[in-house]
């Protein structure tokens, strides 16, 4: 069943009713503000870090889900309402709505609803360049008589620090502070001491009363279902002191019919000067009172109705010019809005969230992954080349003189994480992916000149090309016996821990210990390696580093004769070797004999290709691990805790690393089965896991029909089908990589845009605009030849072009392009 639909002029996704199999979510915020908002106006808000900052309270795992979020409650007390109280974005009252809609577009969310003829319409966004929420809320009278409407807006505030707010109650409920100042909610917890921020939540209109402490509010017994202020039509105007402070407002609004008043609610972060904290100093200390001049400035710009909107238009502009970068037409309309709209918006959102904060991840736990960020760079390079030149610096300067790296940073300090630590052997190497990709986009090889810290410290800085040899070096120094690389905690796969040996509960499988057998190898990091160090080599060449591009070729060489010699069951590649010397992902085991990552990336890089080796394993893929919604990450499932495995076979069989289907690792095998040619497997592999092809699947799927989920259950787990995870996911960058790349075949490479399609034959064609280092390429695929790859001809302007690669223009001009498969 659907829950919604897809409005594509609108780039929206609309959502029908309000009770859907998950709460439905989506981001507000591209720079600095950041707010989770789903279809009934739940989830909170934070100022850069999710964990250190956060502006509202919300409880993960909370029954009812997803309660806690900015709500308005509204009270009718004309005689046709008679005191009828409702939520009109549902939630948390689940309301009966005569009229229920949810958009969820690009930055925005708009939630519309009618109760008893009085309609109600909240937009809510993160304007561009200014650190707040915005929601403006319309209230129109649609019935024959006049209305009285009493209007209550909540927050409850977190006291900044999410997991101190979750747990640290014995200080907690003794420090919450509050000021009030006309229609602005002040919350101050901890200005008195160390911080100079405060958040202030006002409306642009004036108030009949407010209340900033949650018990006056709701009453201690009561849920956000039943606040005793709105049932009695008044506030308290409480003032917090210790316990849970809130912020809300009590409006009355009169309509007559037809009537519509338009409120601008802001919820803002302000910050002060060390020396400015106060309104006034007094002697011998402070006034207590704290200084709103960031707080007038931001109220100010959006005092009206017009301000809220002209801010709302510059966001609908600014994506706008965002997406247009890379625009899809084709008959298939759910790739086309996933591949033009979706897919990249999700990527923007891993670009700014990596895997911190949404309804799966509470903000508080992991902070930016090394290989995360540098994978999902890959799916935003093209719409923000500048920031993802900054990103590429931050990560790199988190890697360690030798080469390794933290397994993740802290987005506020950018400092390496000693939690999560080092060690995981395949980071290194996705830096040379994610400054490969920077530099196929942009041309830009100065990144390499970069002086960039190690271990950020300034001292042991060196340019970001040595930053690379040591990333490729490390490889090359840390292998096994069967001269593999060495898999250290883990590789990609976080879970396959063959070095840890946890025994104990509750500690982390990654780093309670590790061994350094100096046997256990991965056979996927070897594929990695064969895949990302040719660009190595000829980022050498092309900046003349002759001696350097050659060794290079020469180690990836020596990797695939490795690979070919070892790293070969007979019917697949093989995944590993244990710290015994015992192979995983072999025919000989008797759970884990075939696994997917091993097998995308080694023919994605190329191996086994010329003697046919590649076709067998993908076909093997295909009869072991393929499914109606998928392909599972390895079969059998693990049906027992092996220690030597670690954490892979800690999960029920057919969940997340278990064999459920790892959606991440899907598109390394759509990427496979197009360097074969075999158009049709390839976007049937890329349409199973796609969410827009399961919209009317949603009862089962659950998760949002227009973002990715990270694993949706395999077939050994009883909810076969069922996503979890969605939004912050590496398989948002690798999805768009796979269409974008390698089966529209749109492709930056060194010299320009390689195009190179590979799709299914009853494919007729597609369109595809593409601005690309500063021209605008407008590319027509004519396949009425119904062919799965090969291009015949391209003219550009009319002209013949000699081979496939379109050269850089850069003129600032659109060329037509005309593509013909055969
Ligand atoms: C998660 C991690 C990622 C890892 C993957 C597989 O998505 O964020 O780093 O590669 O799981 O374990
Ligand atoms: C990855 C995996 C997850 C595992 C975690 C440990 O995110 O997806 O299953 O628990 O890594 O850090």
């Amino acid at each position: 069943m659907q829950y919604g639909f897809f409005d594509d002029d609108a780039r929206e996704y609309v959502i029908t009713r309000p009770d859907t199999p998950y709460p439905w979510i989506n981001y507000l915020g591209c720079e600095d503000f950041f707010s989770l908002f789903s279809n009934t106006s739940g989830g909170y808000c934070f100022y850069r870090d999710a964990r250190m900052l956060r502006l509202t309270r919300y409880r993960y795992n909370n029954v009812p889900a997803d309660t806690g979020g900015r709500y308005f409650y509204l009270r009718d007390t004309s005689s046709a309402g008679d005191g009828d109280v409702w939520t009109p974005s549902w939630m948390p009252m689940k309301s009966k709505l005569d009229r229920y809609e949810c958009r969820h577009g690009m930055g925005y969310s708009r939630i519309s609803s009618c109760r008893n003829g009085l309609a109600f319409s909240q937009v809510s966004f993160v304007p561009l360049g200014a650190n707040c929420e915005i929601h403006r809320i319309t209230l129109t009278n649609e019935s024959n008589a006049e209305k009285n409407i009493d209007m209550f807006s909540f927050v409850e505030f977190c006291l900044w620090n999410a997991n101190d707010d979750m747990t640290n109650f014995q200080r907690n409920l003794s420090i919450g502070e509050v000021e009030v100042e006309g229609s602005r909610i002040y919350h101050k917890t901890e200005y008195r001491e160390r911080r100079n921020h405060y958040a202030v939540w006002a409306v642009n209109a004036p108030i009949e009363g407010f209340d900033t402490d949650r018990q006056a509010f709701l009453g201690l017994y009561n849920g956000f279902d039943s606040p005793q202020a709105v049932f009695k039509g008044k506030a308290n105007n409480s003032t917090a002191s210790g316990w849970a402070p809130i912020g809300s407002h009590h409006i009355k609004a009169r309509l007559a019919t037809g009537e519509s008043k338009t409120f601008v609610f802001v919820l803002g972060y302000c910050e002060n000067q060390e020396d400015q904290k106060w309104a006034k100093q007094v002697s011998g200390g402070n006034s207590g009172v704290i200084n709103k001049t960031p707080a007038d400035t931001l109220l100010k710009k959006y005092s009206t109705t017009e301000a809220a909107d002209k801010a709302l238009a510059d966001l609908n502009e600014y994506w706008k010019n965002l997406l247009n970068r890379f625009t899809v037409e084709a008959d298939d309309k759910r790739m086309a809005r996933m591949a033009g709209v979706w897919n990249q918006y999700q990527c923007m959102v891993t670009f700014n969230m990596s895997r911190s904060a949404s309804y799966f991840e509470s903000g508080i736990g992991r902070g930016m992954g090394f290989r995360d960020s540098n994978q999902d760079l890959l799916g935003f390079v093209h719409l923000v080349p500048e920031r993802a030149r900054l990103r590429i610096l931050d990560i790199a300067a988190t890697q360690f003189p030798d080469g390794s790296a933290y397994h993740q940073y802290q987005p506020l300090t950018k400092r390496g994480n000693n939690d999560a630590g080092t060690g995981f052997n395949d980071d290194p190497l996705w830096l040379i992916c994610g400054v490969a990709a920077f530099i196929k986009e942009t041309g830009d090889y100065g990144i390499l000149n970069e002086k960039v810290p190690f271990n950020n410290d300034e001292k042991l800085a060196d340019t970001l090309f040595i930053h690379l040899k040591r990333s490729f070096d490390y490889t090359v120094t840390h292998k096994g016996p069967h001269g593999l690389p060495l898999i250290g905690r883990a590789d990609w796969n976080d879970c396959l821990n063959l070095n840890c040996f946890s025994k104990t509960p509750g500690e982390s499988f990654q780093t309670t210990a590790n061994y350094e057998s100096g046997i256990a190898e991965s056979v996927l990091i070897a594929a990695i390696f064969a895949f990302t160090g040719p660009d190595y080599a000829e980022i050498c060449r092309r900046t003349n580093r002759i001696e350097e591009a050659e060794y290079a070729e020469k180690e990836i060489a020596a990797m695939i004769d490795a690979i070919n010699k070892h790293g070969w069951d007979g019917e697949w590649f093989l995944r590993a070797y244990d710290a015994y010397g015992k192979k995983i992902g072999s025919s000989e085991c008797d759970d884990g004999k075939i696994f997917i990552e091993s097998n995308g990336f080694a023919v994605m890089a190329g191996v086994g290709i010329e003697d046919g080796r590649a076709f067998k394993a993908l076909d093997s893929v295909k009869e072991h691990l393929d499914t109606k919604y998928g392909i599972v990450l390895q079969q059998p499932a693990y049906k027992e805790y092996h220690l030597e495995l670690g954490e892979i076979s800690s999960y029920p069989p057919g969940y997340k690393e278990n064999a459920g289907i790892f959606c991440h690792n899907n598109p390394w095998v759509t990427i496979a089965e197009t360097r074969l040619g075999r158009g049709t497997r390839a976007f049937e592999t890329y349409t199973k896991i796609c969410p827009a092809y399961r919209e009317d699947d949603s009862d089962l799927r659950r998760m949002e029909p227009y973002v990715y989920a990270q694993m949706v259950a395999g077939k050994d787990a009883p909810r076969h089908g069922e996503a979890k995870n969605s939004w912050l996911t590496g398989t948002a960058a690798w999805t768009f990589v796979s269409i974008s790349q390698y089966i529209l075949g749109i492709c930056p490479v060194f010299d320009g845009l390689l195009i190179d399609p590979c799709i299914p034959s009853d494919m007729k064609g597609y369109s595809v605009n593409r601005r690309f280092r500063g021209a605008d390429y407008l590319i027509t695929v004519d396949n009425s030849a119904g062919v799965e790859k090969g291009v015949k001809s391209i003219t550009v302007d009319g002209k013949a072009l000699n081979g496939t690669v379109l050269p850089v223009y850069g003129d600032g001009k659109a060329h037509e392009i005309i593509v013909m498969m055969g």
